[in-house]
Order: structure tokens, then C-alpha cells, then sequence
């Protein structure tokens, strides 16, 4: 007789929520998904209207109560913040139960931590939904491209940007508008300027990068812009130039690599012009697109719905069953360790200074509409080593003219030395934009 697995939820909000009407509908589904039993939820207040009918007995507001619960055998931390949440994943580890996450926070902070004490307990930390929502990308990058040398990971992760910066360049609807409806839809964050501020993104690359690597960064020192300060007429701009502006998150491995250093590995997360043409262009709305690029794989790319309820609960779900399965297939309850979650195979990894990061960069310059600016403005880039694409002037009007520069590759460094110069020439009143360029 095949034992029933105890499935213990720590919070009830979107993402709970659509993992407990999961495992309440098993008819259908995969087989093991009527093995899994819900049999505790931790809820803020008991009193709230939940949209899904719950046998009775199972709330409470006792986070511990879960987590301590004898009959839990898998807790599933979807509250979301650094704490409670990582201290519960911890105790939980700590009892001998395997954890299922979608905390990103808490993972691109704390994962080697987390991962160590999961590796001395024997058992497993499993967080498929902590990065693009329903699209499987960690396990791919854990397991299946496993044997490649990762160069690249790159991509649009969040959804509610992606969201905002489609609607906005479609329809022309307000920031503040296509916000409320993302929250409305269950996208964002509950303090949503962890998604425009590119926070999320941030920690979700941070995560990538660990599986890609083979080791953690810094999350703290990840360089981070977001889209609370782009302006639609950069968007505007961009179009015409033949690029869409999308929240990008990019992290790569830097050349000079030596096999006793750490592995130097530049990450980034900025709103960058993609080339209509380019694959993540034509990633819209809530939807994300991770391109992944090594050798000897080549490229490829992960795409689907990024955010809300269903796709998040999915690959919740899909954890909580690979555990059970390794439960259920285990004698003793203990199946070998997670390769790449085990602290003992990590590597060190650093991130090169930003100076050394290499990439075309869109700048946009307020200046006076005299002879001879786009001159010395290319002049300046020239003096400076910095190769420009395209060099050209939006609305000119007594007032004044906007110029916009895209340039090739360069280093991070060299362009702030030109940018320091030209911010220098009397004719410019300002640097009005500076987004990253595919
Ligand atoms: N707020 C996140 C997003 C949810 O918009 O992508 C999924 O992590």
C-alpha cells in the first residue's frame, strides 16, 4: 500500500491558494497528486473569505504549528518576505522536512545557508516556482544542462513589468493604472516596488546565476534599475529605432577565468532596448522568457506565464510531487540528495567590478539646438574609445533638442568616462536617459 504524503502550507494568499485547489482536485491529474494529503495551512486570519472550500479543521494561525505538525511530511513556505519565512524554512529542515519554496527573497539571500542545513538533514529544498513563475526553468538548469558550460543567462523575469511596459507601449494606459490591474490579477509583489524597482528580477538572476555558476553572488551587489523612472518617450524613441523595451536580467561569465580564482561573473538588471527581431521582443504581458547559452547546447529559451496564481501553483505542485515520489520510491524516506543544491559542490563565485561590464548602451542627452553638438557629442564617445551606432536628434524646438546615442559594445567604464565629458559640454543641460541596448 502506497503511504499518502502530509502537505503542511505556510500562507493562504494567491500562490496558496492555487496550490491548495490543486491538491484538492487530484481527478484528472497525475496519479501521485492523490497521494499528496493537505493536511495543516498557517493563515494570517481565519476569519478572511477564501474562495476555495476547505476541509474543516485545517487552519490556523500557528506558522509552528505546521511546520511542527508530526502528520506534515512536505511544508510549503508561500508567505513570501525574509522573515518569518526563512526561519520556518529553517526549523522545518531542521524537524526533517523536506521544504518546497517560491520565496526568491529568501533563496537568493540565503540559499547556501539553507541548502547546507537541508545536506546535513538529507533532505530537500525544492524552488521551481521562486523564478518565472509556471515555466520550468530551475530544475533545467539543475539537471538537464547540467553537462554544459553555462556562458549566458538572460531574460525578461518579471511579470509585472513585463505587464506595465506592454500595455504601456500598446494601449498608452498610465503607469499607475496598469499597476492596480497587475495587483488586481495577483502578478505583484504585496509591496509592489520590489517588481518596478527590478528587486525582484534581481534576486530571481541572483538564483539563475547560483544554478548556472555553481555558486552564490552577492545579491546585495547585483547593479539594479528598474522602470519607475522610464519615460514613454524613451519607449517612443526605442520604436522607432527599431527596438521594444523590456526589464531585462542578464548574468555572464566574465573571460579570464583562472581554475584556483573565483569565477568572475558580471550581473545586471536594467531596462534594455531588444531588436524587434530578437526572440524576448515578442515575450508580452505577464509572460517571462529566460535564454539560456553554453557550450555545447547552444541556445535556448524557456517561455510561459511568469507570475499569478495558477502558473506559480503549478510548479509549486510539481516540487511537492517530485518529493513524494522520492519518498514513495525510498525505503528508509531519505532518496540521495539533491546534486545541486548540496552546499559541498559550490563553487566561489565574484562579481567583476561594474566598470568591466561590456554591453551597448541607448543614452538620451537634453541639449541646445546649435551647430555643431552631435559633433562634439561624437567626439567626445571617439575620444573616449566608445564606437557609436547611431547618433540621432528627436524634437528639435527652440527650446532645445534631444539626442539619442546608441552605441556599440563597450565597457561600463569607458562610457561613464564619456558621459562625464559630454555631461561637461555647455550645450548639454542634461543626461535624460540611460538604458542598456541588446
Ligand atoms: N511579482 C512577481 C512577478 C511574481 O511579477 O513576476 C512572480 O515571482
Amino acid at each position: 500500500m502506497v503511504s499518502r504524503i502530509g502537505v503542511g502550507l505556510l500562507g493562504l494568499g494567491t500562490v496558496g491558494g492555487g496550490v491548495a485547489s490543486i491538491l484538492l482536485s487530484p481527478q484528472e491529474r497525475h496519479p501521485l497528486v492523490a497521494d499528496l494529503e493537505l493536511r495543516r495551512i498557517a493563515v494570517r486570519d481565519l476569519s478572511r473569505p477564501r474562495p476555495i472550500e476547505l476541509p474543516a479543521g485545517l487552519l490556523t494561525t500557528d506558522p509552528q504549528a505546521v511546520v511542527l505538525d508530526p502528520s506534515v511530511d512536505v511544508v510549503v513556505e508561500v508567505i513570501g518576505g525574509i522573515e518569518p519565512a526563512r526561519s520556518l524554512i529553517m526549523q522545518a529542515i531542521k524537524t526533517g522536512k523536506s521544504v518546497v519554496t517560491a520565496n526568491k527573497a529568501v533563496i537568493a539571500r540565503h540559499g547556501q545557508e539553507i541548502a547546507q542545513a537541508a545536506a546535513e538533514a538529507g533532505v530537500y529544498v525544492l524552488i521551481e516556482a521562486a523564478v518565472g513563475g509556471g515555466i520550468p526553468i530551475i530544475e533545467p538548469l539543475k539537471q538537464s544542462l547540467g553537462g554544459n558550460r553555462i556562458d549566458r543567462v538572460s531574460g525578461i523575469i518579471n511579470g509585472t513589468t513585463n505587464y506595465i511596459l506592454t500595455r504601456m507601449a500598446n494601449e498608452g494606459v498610465a503607469y499607475a493604472e496598469v499597476l492596480a490591474e497587475a495587483q488586481r490579477l495577483g502578478y505583484a509583489e504585496a509591496d509592489p516596488a520590489a517588481d518596478v524597482d527590478g528587486l525582484d528580477a534581481a534576486d530571481k538572476i541572483a538564483i539563475l546565476s547560483t544554478l548556472a555558476f555553481g555558486g552564490a553572488v552577492d545579491r546585495s551587489a547585483v547593479p539594479t534599475d528598474g522602470i519607475s523612472q522610464l519615460q514613454g518617450r524613451d519607449v517612443e524613441y526605442a520604436n522607432q529605432l527599431g527596438y521594444g523595451v523590456k526589464l531585462l536580467a542578464v548574468a555572464e561569465r566574465m573571460e579570464g577565468a583562472s581554475s584556483d580564482a573565483p569565477l568572475p561573473l558580471s550581473l545586471r538588471v536594467q531596462p534594455t532596448l531588444v531588436p524587434k527581431d530578437h526572440p524576448l521582443a515578442g515575450v508580452h504581458g505577464v509572460n517571462n522568457a529566460i535564454l539560456v547559452e553554453g557550450d555545447p547546447i547552444g541556445r535556448v529559451m524557456f517561455y510561459g506565464p511568469g507570475a499569478g496564481e495558477g502558473p506559480t501553483a503549478s510548479a509549486v505542485v510539481a516540487d511537492i510531487l517530485n518529493i513524494a515520489g522520492i519518498k514513495q520510491a525510498s525505503a528508509d524516506g531519505r532518496g540521495s540528495l539533491d546534486p545541486l543544491l548540496a552546499a559541498g559542490s559550490w563553487r566561489n563565485c565574484e562579481l567583476v567590478d561594474s566598470d568591466k561590464i561590456r554591453q551597448r548602451h541607448y543614452v538620451r542627452f537634453n541639449t541646445s539646438d546649435t551647430p555643431g553638438v552631435i559633433g562634439r557629442i561624437g567626439s567626445c564617445f571617439g575620444d573616449r574609445n566608445v564606437s557609436i551606432q547611431s547618433i540621432v536628434q528627436f524634437n528639435a524646438t527652440d527650446a532645445g533638442a534631444e539626442i539619442v546615442v546608441i552605441t556599440h559594445e563597450v565597457s561600463q567604464g569607458r562610457m561613464n568616462d564619456a558621459l562625464q565629458m559630454i555631461r561637461e559640454m555647455p550645450e548639454v543641460s542634461g543626461l535624460a536617459a540611460h538604458l542598456g541596448c541588446l
